[in-house]
């Protein structure tokens, strides 16, 4: 395992000197979670090639990739259902392994259009890992979800709970998932990891990079945000009845820094390790939406008006991460607490109040 070393101006992380030099293709790199895996990954020394359709994300995230690390990123604007582009860019660049953030992500929108999500999810998938096999890259880390456990049999969830996925979009990251595990089932190797990520939020703390969705969030915390800085009048805290601390839903809430470094994490261990990995990124423990709530009024001294409202339909009521495995294989837990996480989520929608735009 590595050495502690340093403090990365910029982040509150504690990170570990990078031991391994890599090429390392981001698919969806533009995106929330992909731009801030790209501004640590750089800021780590690491050699990225960013490439994103810009379908759910600015081209202004590049700019600020280059303010906060000062590095100029490389960047390609290709989409992986394009089996051909995709083809081009291993041809035409040193590729030695690939983190893929790329795909839709709206459990809603998933159920009523189910094809587009399979087919950007999955096929996309499927272009990327043959993409890969033609050109002899066999290591990749991927973005998966929590909600590939569905209805919880026990909490915490382990990677040993069954996966019975009860929306389309997780459909699509359990079947993503089973293309890797096949993979490597065929050729020792392959170098295959899954991350299931719990709820991420937050945002860098610099205040430059973060969340940014498009029309009314469906998630928690940029609906807070977007409370706090005026543009929506209140939250609506869907169901008070569920069997919880305060009658409220309950997540692991993970920071999107402490995820982003998970995947470094990750890089490093399939450089030294082959076969598949399904491993859970979260905290180890849940808060209910007025936890939160509460926690960013008191941080940073905004209130934040809500109404009750009946509970949404697909909600499950409480479930969070067992994150030891994390630890074992990867040497990773989170480091940043709630408190982190709903200060760099309000520096972030504070400052820029239209996002990006
Ligand atoms: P995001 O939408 O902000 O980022 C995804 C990026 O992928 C976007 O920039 C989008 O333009 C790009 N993209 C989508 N389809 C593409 C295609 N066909 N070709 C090229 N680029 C494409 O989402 P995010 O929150 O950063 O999530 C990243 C990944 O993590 C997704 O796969 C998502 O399913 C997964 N995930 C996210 C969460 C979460 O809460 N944000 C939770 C669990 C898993
Ligand atoms: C949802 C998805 C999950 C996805 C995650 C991040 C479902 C069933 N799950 O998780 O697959 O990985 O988003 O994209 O949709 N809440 C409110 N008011 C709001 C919004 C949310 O009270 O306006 C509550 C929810 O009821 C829940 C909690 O806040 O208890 C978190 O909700 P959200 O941020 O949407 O995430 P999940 O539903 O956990």
């Amino acid at each position: 395992m590595s050495r502690l070393t340093r403090k990365i101006t910029g982040s509150d992380l504690i990170l570990f000197n990078v031991t391994f030099d890599m090429a390392i293709l981001v698919c969806g790199a533009t995106g929330f979670i992909g731009s801030h895996f790209c501004v640590l990954a750089l800021q780590q020394g690491l050699d990225l090639l960013l490439l994103d359709n810009l379908e759910n994300s600015s081209p202004k995230v590049l700019n600020a990739i280059r303010e906060v690390t000062g590095i100029s990123p490389r960047f390609v604007e290709v989409d992986i259902r394009d089996k051909s582009s995709l083809d081009a860019v291993f041809a035409t660049n040193q590729v030695d392994s690939v983190v893929h953030f790329a795909g839709y992500k709206a459990v809603g929108e998933s159920a009523a259009e189910p094809l587009r999500y399979y087919r950007n999810n999955v096929d996309g998938s499927l272009n990327l890992l043959e993409s890969m096999k033609e050109h002899g890259v066999r290591k990749l880390v991927f973005s998966s979800s929590a909600t590939v456990y569905g209805v919880p049999e026990f909490n915490p969830y382990t990677e040993e709970h069954r996966k019975r996925p009860f929306n389309p979009y997780g459909q699509t990251k359990s079947v993503v998932e089973d293309m890797m595990y096949d993979l490597c089932a065929s050729d020792p190797q392959y170098a295959l990891v899954a991350l299931r990520y719990f709820n991420p939020i937050g945002a860098h703390p610099s205040g430059m990079l973060g969340e940014d969705p498009k029309g009314i969030p469906n998630n928690l915390m940029p609906f807070i945000t977007k409370v706090a800085v005026g543009q929506l009048a209140e939250l609506g805290v869907f169901g008070d009845d569920y069997d919880t601390v305060d009658g409220t839903g309950v997540r692991d809430y993970i920071h999107v820094m402490d995820l982003a470094y998970g995947h470094i994490r990750a890089l490093q261990y399939l450089n030294s390790n082959a076969g598949y990995q399904a491993i859970n990124l979260g905290a180890g423990r849940g808060y209910s939406v007025l936890e939160l709530v509460s926690a960013f009024e008191r941080i940073n001294g905004v209130s934040i008006p809500y109404v009750i409202k009946p509970r949404r339909d697909g909600d499950l009521a409480a479930y969070w991460a067992d994150a030891s495995k994390a630890e074992r294989l990867l040497g990773w837990k989170t480091q940043l607490g709630i408190d982190e996480m709903v200060r760099d989520a309000w520096a972030w929608q504070s400052a820029n109040p239209n996002g990006y735009n």
